[in-house]
């Protein structure tokens, strides 16, 4: 990442790719100066070091690195409480600012979101975070300036993040979920409340689209949706099981539906955000004598077909490869 100081990072397809993991690998081995945190407490990342595991909804995957400064974006959705807690989980209480414009999603909106029949049959993650954006459009919405707790972190952040930029910092901007729930790319309506591509989280986080240096886009070896609505190649549970394929998720603990590789939708995401690099994860799920691997040659022929497959059919260079959960189980092709 030396010569792209600036790198959005997105999920390719329902979320749930990894991202969590990718960024705190790139935080640790880049010294990331600055990540800053789109979207809302519906997304959960997670991060593994040392056998601990952590799974973020409010602060950034890239905390691991104690160096790097932490924000929550213009553009993003606040849950105060969670954000507290995090906070002092992950002892960032000296390096986290939240950006003064982040509007907060309380109760009132998660019990919206839950006894809503409409977003039930959507399949929310009923934190809320629909009914809280339509706050924010209606220009009701309590902004982040507006909270006492929050006053020790605020900043803007947007200022912050250029300012590095022009002085050669190295930014990492965090997308949440996938870009098939993005409000206006995905299964409408079985999507999110927000535009979770590339260019979405470049605004939210206040970064104009010529300061972006990468887009790397974030692939799991095998697909996972939760929720309700379509998707291509769906295995059933029994069949995902023998697999190992099997997911509960992160942050609801929903069982996740799950389907093989798509090369087409792959190509096509890719294309649409702009992605310059691509991270492929859990290899050594779908190739168990992947696990722990850090080398590429080490790899077994068919991994390495697989890997080959996707950067010929999408055209996008697969540059970091996961190979196991905790943060350096990571195959890091770019020298
Ligand atoms: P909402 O974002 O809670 O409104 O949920 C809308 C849809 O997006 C549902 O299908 C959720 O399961 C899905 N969704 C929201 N956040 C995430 C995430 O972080 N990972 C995976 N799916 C998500
Ligand atoms: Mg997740």
């Amino acid at each position: 990442m030396s010569d792209m100081p600036c790198t959005v990072i997105v999920g390719a397809f329902w979320g749930d790719e990894g991202k969590g993991k990718v960024i705190s690998y790139l935080a640790l081995k880049d010294k990331v100066d600055f990540c800053v945190r789109t979207g809302s407490v519906n997304a959960a990342h997670t991060v593994e070091i040392d056998g601990k595991k952590y799974a973020l909804h409010m602060v950034p995957a890239a905390f691991l690195y104690d160096k790097c400064r932490l924000l929550i974006a213009a553009g993003a959705n606040v849950h105060v409480g969670k954000l507290l807690e995090e906070v002092e989980l992950t002892r960032v209480y000296g390096r986290m600012g939240v950006d003064q414009n982040a509007s907060i999603i309380e109760e009132k909106h998660s019990i919206q979101d839950k006894t809503s029949a409409h977003l039930k049959g959507i399949g929310t993650t009923g934190w809320g975070v629909g009914p809280s954006l339509e706050e924010r459009v209606r220009r009701t919405a309590k902004l982040a300036r507006d909270v006492p707790e929050l006053k020790p972190f605020l900043t803007d952040g947007v200022a912050e993040v250029n300012d590095g930029l022009d002085t050669g910092k190295k930014v990492l901007l965090e997308g949440t979920q996938g870009f098939m729930l993005s409000l206006y790319h995905g299964s409408y309506p079985y999507v999110t409340g927000r535009d979770t591509g590339a260019s979405a989280i470049a605004s939210e986080a206040g970064v104009g689209p010529t300061r972006v240096n990468d887009v790397l886009i974030v692939y799991k070896s095998f697909i996972t949706r939760v929720g309700a609505g379509p998707l291509p190649g769906e295995m059933t549970k029994e069949e995902a099981i023998k697999k190992d394929w099997f997911e509960v998720a992160a942050g609801t603990g929903r069982d996740r539906r799950s389907a093989p590789f798509d090369f087409e939708l792959a190509r096509k995401v890719a294309k649409i955000n702009g992605a310059t690099q691509g991270a492929l994860t859990k290899l050594d799920i779908i190739f168990p004598k992947c696990k722990g691997a850090q080398k590429f040659d080490s790899l077994p022929a068919e991994a390495k077909q697989f890997i080959k497959e996707v950067e010929d059919r999408t055209g996008v260079p697969i540059v970091l490869v996961g190979t196991g959960p905790e943060a350096l189980d990571i195959i890091d092709r770019r020298e």
